[in-house]
């Protein structure tokens, strides 16, 4: 299979009539690399560094062809950002590549959106404004950053617009450089601050978006933006097709390569990822009712985390008191907790003896009753503090949600968050989640209530926030919402590292 022709629409520098070249005129590259969101600066030399190393590869593999489909760079400026001396090395591994034969396509993406002519005659590369199609053995394959199709992202879509209209372009070229750098500024913070608080769900493609642009006679779609790899079919069986989304260059290494007529996406490459900087942990403490263990549960499913639900483990510790027949109130409790075989699953679920602990125990009315009890024992505390502890080094990350996660467990989490909500609102919630605490909203209100000054007046450990995490009252807030706004968190985290 081989690539045979090109297709640009809204090339940089040409006319608009251009837009309506016939598909299928062009050069045809056999081996062709794809990539995209490098977000490239001067802060960040190390990524710089990757980025060139990727550039190495593609020429060793006597690519033909080299698409990097937008966000190459967090900001670019035109001119100003050729002399960029951070940029430099890029700049001149790009020249180095498109030298040596290879054709250096990029796209641009919503954050360097003002590359133009500049780039194009200092790098020998291509720059287009919007898509370009190229065809694969027939295919047609198009080629986008991929921010068009998420189009639930309704301030996005508006602000996208007005910036990439030709007569803005028009008015940034004459625009003073001081007033340039204040719009890059404004440009890299807005895009992370809105990445931090939406949505994933407002953030991702809508299918239905790309599938209007497979009815089209488009055949695969190739994109980035979104940060999540995929590789789906999509479509009808009367125009089906293929969507491949690479996820971000910068954090993954993510490309995608053509090679002997196959098309494929890869989604990291720890050649070109950064060092993995330690697990990220996120801790999500606060009182019953306030959201925690369905967000940490969707969190570090999203993630692919484990999922560390500490108060499983003082339930654990309360159901064999009462099997024992031991009164938590009155008994110390740490020679109990100590003999048992606790664990924790790869899941981060607990284990008693290497069996998970069944739900319905943990949360039996009985269990609740006495738990808050068994956890405001310091001896119960101490010997559970190393299991909780483990937990933060067994995956990529960890998800904790407790009581004492940030101020006790994991002080050094990279995120911190605690819930609250209004009583009212907890009580209903628990009401229908969990019918071991009650069977009517007053019953409920009031062990609630019980709880909570118990569990906020003991002496060790004492629910509360720590220093510094944030705090999140989800009482109007959809747990969609309270999940986006954690997973931004996360992202912005890694990324700091
Ligand atoms: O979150 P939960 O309802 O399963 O917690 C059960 C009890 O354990 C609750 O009274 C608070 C206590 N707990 C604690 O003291 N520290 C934790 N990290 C988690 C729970």
């Amino acid at each position: 299979m081989s690539i045979t022709h090109l297709s640009p629409r809204g090339k940089v520098g040409i006319d608009d009539s251009d837009r309506s070249r016939e598909f299928g005129r062009g050069s045809s590259p056999r081996r062709a690399w794809f990539a995209s969101d490098f977000h490239l600066h001067e802060g960040d030399p190390a990524g710089v560094e990757r980025a060139c190393q990727f550039i190495a590869h593609v020429r060793e593999q006597r690519a033909d062809a080299l698409f990097l489909l937008g966000d190459v760079f967090r900001a670019w400026l035109g001119k100003q950002s050729l002399e960029e001396a951070g940029l430099a090395p890029f700049l001149e591994a790009l020249r180095g590549a498109t030298q040596s034969g290879i054709r250096v396509v990029l796209l641009h993406g919503n954050h360097d959106f003002l590359m133009g002519s500049e780039l194009e005659e200092a790098c020998g590369v291509e720059v287009y404004r919007e898509t370009l199609d190229i065809s694969v053995h027939g295919q047609r394959v198009r080629l986008m950053h991929g921010d068009a199709f998420c189009t639930r992202d309704v301030g996005f879509q508006r602000l996208h617009k007005i910036l990439r209209a030709k007569v803005m372009r028009w008015m940034f070229a004459r625009l003073p450089r001081r007033l340039l750098d204040n719009l890059a500024h404004r440009l890299v913070h807005d895009a992370t601050r809105t990445t931090g608080t939406k949505s994933q769900m407002t953030m991702a493609i809508v299918d239905s978006e790309v599938v209007e642009v497979l009815h089209t006679g488009v055949d695969v779609v190739v994109c980035g933006h979104v940060h999540e790899a995929r590789d789906v079919s999509l479509g009808t069986a009367l125009s089906g097709g293929r969507l491949v989304v690479m996820a971000d260059f910068e954090r993954t290494g993510s490309h995608a390569t053509l090679e002997e007529g196959r098309l494929l996406l890869h989604p990291v490459d720890a050649r070109f990822a950064p060092a993995t900087p330690g697990p990220i942990v996120v801790t999500i403490d606060g009182p019953a009712g306030s959201g925690k263990s369905s967000v940490a549960r969707e969190l570090a499913r999203r993630l692919g985390f484990p999922l560390l639900d500490s108060g499983a483990l003082y339930r654990t510790v309360a159901a064999q008191a009462l099997a024992a027949g031991l009164d938590p109130g009155a008994d110390d409790l740490a020679p109990l907790a100590q003999s048992l075989e606790l664990g924790l699953s790869e899941g981060g679920q607990v284990t008693l003896a290497g069996e998970l602990v069944p739900d319905s125990l943990l949360r039996s009315v009985g269990v609740s009753a006495v738990v808050s009890k068994v956890s405001a024992q310091p001896g119960v505390r101490e010997v559970l503090l190393p299991i909780q502890r483990s937990a933060g080094r067994m995956g990529p990350g960890l998800v904790a949600e407790g009581r004492d996660m940030a101020t006790i467990v994991f002080p050094e989490a990279a995120v911190r968050v605690f819930l609250d909500a209004r009583p009212e609102v907890r009580a209903q919630r628990r009401l229908a989640q969990n019918p071991g605490e009650g069977a009517t909203l007053s019953e409920v209100s009031t062990a609630l209530a019980d709880r909570d000054a118990r569990d906020s007046g003991r002496l060790h450990a004492p629910l509360a926030r720590a220093e510094g995490a944030t705090l999140l009252d989800t009482s109007e807030l959809s747990l969609e919402q309270v999940v986006g706004r954690l997973s931004g968190m996360v992202r912005e985290a890694s990324r700091l590292d």
